[in-house]
């Protein structure tokens, strides 16, 4: 086989910016090593920044978003048994959507797929190679049967895990990481969500974030240690926690747990996020504690830049937006980083020596926020999304 830029992982970055190619006229051919109905059916953060929306509108994959996602002015901060507003509208004119990540991938396969796209799911045994040379090759299998796409560059969109980043030569990059004392349990339940705006909830017993995907579809996170085991939290044991963390605030209809998991809370960043003819974008590059849900949204934001570059490169025959991919994809990386950061920073419950401290800090820092216009903005301005341009 043989394409433009092969493309590994069909997530949003993958096939996002196998979207945008296609829309340049430029081919691609994604690889995913799971199976179409896995990658339609992973609930993941369900935030979308206000220009990714209109990214997916303006390039056709937006019909069903416009019928089917939740159009958020504002989030409420709970702290001291108090909720606070933050109105988006009225800060920066600006909302949000609730979209889950899910169903971005399902309006995205589908239409690559109805494009003539070529999408490669369950392939096995995936590498990449020749990168630091002009015939880059992805060799995989697929139907048992042993392939190799030759391609002008890869694009390495396979998330945390994935085979692309361990594959750059060691010392071309260097990763930046931290690690937080701990974790999401996320459900989703089958009751109407307490308020119509998002919560997010500062308590002595820990973090909790009120979401939702319906009208009558929850999704709740609770702060938990890292490595929680699942089986230490019953049902009944997740409804009084998050009850406790609410308590006085709204009351919470419990229902039928749908689905739960543990989300690890870890900021990465690799730097360059290119090397040769192989560029990362998204969860291989880089990721961030949820909250906020910048994720999705920084996936996004790489690809969107690395579509323009590749672009240039095909038009005009000049590779100086793809050198610069990495600078300028970074630039908004580490905003995102420096944000996820700082409300995780902010409304998680530490432990350890400094756990008093941590929550005198907190509790000021939560009270500038909801009481100061120029934090408020400030905050509002990162969570609907930094200008694009
Ligand atoms: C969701 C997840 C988040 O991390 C967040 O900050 C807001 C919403 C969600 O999954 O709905």
């Amino acid at each position: 086989m043989r394409t433009q830029v092969g493309i590994v992982g069909a997530g949003p970055a993958g096939l996002m910016l196998s979207h945008l190619l296609h829309l340049a006229g430029i081919e691609s051919i994604i690889i995913e090593d799971r199976s179409r109905e896995y990658c339609e059916n992973r609930v993941r953060a369900g935030l979308m920044e206000n220009w990714v929306a209109r990214m997916l509108i303006d390039t056709g994959v937006g019909e069903r978003l416009q019928r089917e996602a939740m159009v958020h002015d504002g989030i409420f901060i709970v702290f001291n048994g108090e909720a606070h507003k933050l109105d988006f509208r009225e800060l920066v004119n600006k909302h949000v959507y609730i979209y889950d990540q899910k169903e971005v991938v399902t309006d995205l396969i589908a239409k690559r797929l109805a494009d003539g796209g070529q999408i490669l799911f369950e392939v096995e045994d995936s590498s990449v190679h020749d990168f630091d040379g002009k015939h880059p090759k992805i060799r995989f299998k697929h139907g048992g049967r042993a392939q190799e796409i030759e391609c002008d560059f890869i694009a390495g969109c396979d998330g945390f895990h994935g085979v692309c980043r361990p594959s750059l030569p060691r010392r071309s990059w260097r990763g930046y990481d931290r690690i937080y004392p701990f974790a999401w349990l996320g459900i989703l339940s089958d009751s109407p969500p307490p308020e119509k705006e998002l919560i997010y909830a500062y308590h002595q017993d820990g973090f909790a974030l009120y979401s939702m995907r319906g009208p009558h579809l929850s999704r709740l996170y609770l702060q938990v240690t890292p490595d929680e085991d699942i089986a230490s939290w019953p049902n009944d044991r997740i409804w009084e926690e998050l009850t406790t963390r609410l308590a006085g605030v709204r009351t919470l209809e419990q229902g039928k747990i749908l689905q739960k998991g543990v989300t690890p809370m870890r900021s990465y960043v690799t730097e360059p996020m290119q090397y040769g003819r192989m560029f990362l974008a998204g969860d291989a590059a880089h990721i961030v504690p949820p909250t906020g849900a910048k994720g999705m949204n920084l996936a996004m934001a790489d690809v969107r830049v690395l579509a323009r570059a590749f672009e240039h490169f095909y038009r005009k025959g000049e590779g100086d937006g793809l050198d610069a991919y990495s600078a300028t994809a970074l630039r908004r990386v580490w905003k995102g980083q420096r944000f996820s950061y700082w409300m995780t920073s902010m409304l998680h419950r530490y432990g350890g020596d400094y756990a008093e401290f941590d929550m005198k800090r907190q509790l000021a820092e939560l009270d500038y926020v909801t009481s100061s216009r120029a934090a408020a903005v400030s905050l509002a301005e990162n969570y609907a999304g930094l200008p694009i341009d």
